[in-house]
């Protein structure tokens, strides 16, 4: 599966570059590994393109709101519209403003990019999108210039964005974006007067949603039906009863044990996760039937009894596992 394109390929010898001039300080020693060299300052250089919101990366360099018109009228128009309307499908670079609350909200530039780098960094990198990186310092000031006079960012058309002004530039939406107050939330395992896995009740269930008792009576006729098609061999009663377990499983799953095993949250292993399921299946089906049924207090975290739905019968509780194993080794 080695599909690399050139740039790929070159991106892994630099990077292998890099970690050997990293190396080199250490030892001195820049074939330290036997492969790799240090990269030179200009392929360091070539790569080392990002601009940050404090300007830091800006090159030296200047360009004019007008020929920022000239250039974007010849290079970006075809796709972005004359006044950044966006040409059919192609993204919008101007206006939506006020949208942000709405239930649509259109996102441009102009009405929800927090920084002019931003917008910079994006041209300079990667537009136009068939030939990206083949703009110069100059156009891209002009170019940015010309963006956000679209979007009334900049009203004067003789402006001339540079280096130096660069950091004056000041988007309508800087404070929409902030450091999440929010503390964060360590989840340390309960070790004493912990809550009793028997007790915990999962009340935020989808229950009843999908209603299962017919999930059973049906496969009788299923069965019929697909004992009726020549091509496949007759099942076996035992193979008829785990297909069966598997579907009455699979419908418990959803229910009731989705909501953690899904995405696998609160410590619970994840459903199809192989790795997290082997120690467990390697227990074997009584003591996982007996954790589950009884619910317990591990590792990684409680196992509500029933998968805190006490409605379920033992059975329901084993069918569920049945599947869930079956679908993560
Ligand atoms: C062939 C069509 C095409 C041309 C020509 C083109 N672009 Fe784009 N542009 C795109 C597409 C497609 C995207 C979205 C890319 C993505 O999301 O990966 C984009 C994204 C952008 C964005 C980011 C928009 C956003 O809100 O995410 C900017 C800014 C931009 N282009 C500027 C330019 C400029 C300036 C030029 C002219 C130098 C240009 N583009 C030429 C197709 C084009
Ligand atoms: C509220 C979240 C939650 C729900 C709902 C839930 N589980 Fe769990 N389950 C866990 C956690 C957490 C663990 C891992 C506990 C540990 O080993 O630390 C776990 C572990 C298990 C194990 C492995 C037991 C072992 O010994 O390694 C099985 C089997 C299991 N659950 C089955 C189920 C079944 C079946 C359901 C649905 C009926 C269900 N779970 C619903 C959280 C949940």
């Amino acid at each position: 599966m080695f599909n690399w394109d050139n740039k790929n390929v070159i991106k892994s010898l630099l990077l292998i570059g890099l970690f050997g001039f990293s190396q080199a300080g250490l030892t001195k020693d820049t074939g330290y590994y036997g492969y790799g060299k240090s990269a030179t300052q200009e392929e360091i250089a070539a790569w080392d393109i990002d601009v940050r919101p404090d300007g830091k990366g800006l090159p030296v360099g200047s360009g004019s709101v007008s020929y920022g018109e000239e250039l974007y009228e010849a290079k970006c128009a075809l796709c972005h519209g004359a006044f950044g309307e966006g040409e059919g499908r192609w993204p919008k670079l101007a206006g939506g403003f006020d949208t942000l609350t709405d239930a649509k909200p259109e996102k441009t530039v102009g009405s929800y990019w927090p920084y002019a780098s931003t917008l910079w960094d994006y041209i300079h990198r990667a537009m136009p999108f068939t030939a990206p990186q083949s703009l110069s310092v100059d156009e891209t000031y002009a170019l940015t210039a010309y963006v956000l006079y679209l979007n009334d960012i900049i009203d004067d058309e003789d402006f001339v964005l540079s280096k130096d002004n660069f950091t004056e530039i000041e988007m309508p939406n800087k404070d929409g974006f902030f450091v999440d107050p929010r503390p964060d939330v360590k989840n340390p395992a309960c070790m004493e007067n912990c809550k009793d896995p028997a007790t915990i009740k999962v009340t935020s269930a989808i229950k009843g949603i999908t209603p299962l008792q017919h999930i059973a009576k049906e496969e009788g006729a299923n069965d019929k039906a697909s004992s009726d098609s020549e091509d496949q061999q007759p099942k076996s009663a035992d193979q008829v009863a785990v297909d069966n377990e598997l579907k009455v499983g699979s419908a418990i799953y959803s229910q009731s044990c989705s909501i953690c095993h899904g995405s696998g949250i609160a410590g619970a292993p994840k459903f199809g996760d192989k790795m997290a399921w082997a120690p467990r299946i390697k227990q074997g089906v009584e003591q996982l039937n007996k954790h589950a049924i009884e619910g317990y207090s591990g590792k990684t975290g409680i196992m509500p009894a029933k998968g805190g739905n006490p409605s379920l019968t033992d059975a329901e509780v084993s069918a569920a596992i049945l599947y869930m194993i079956e679908n993560s080794q």
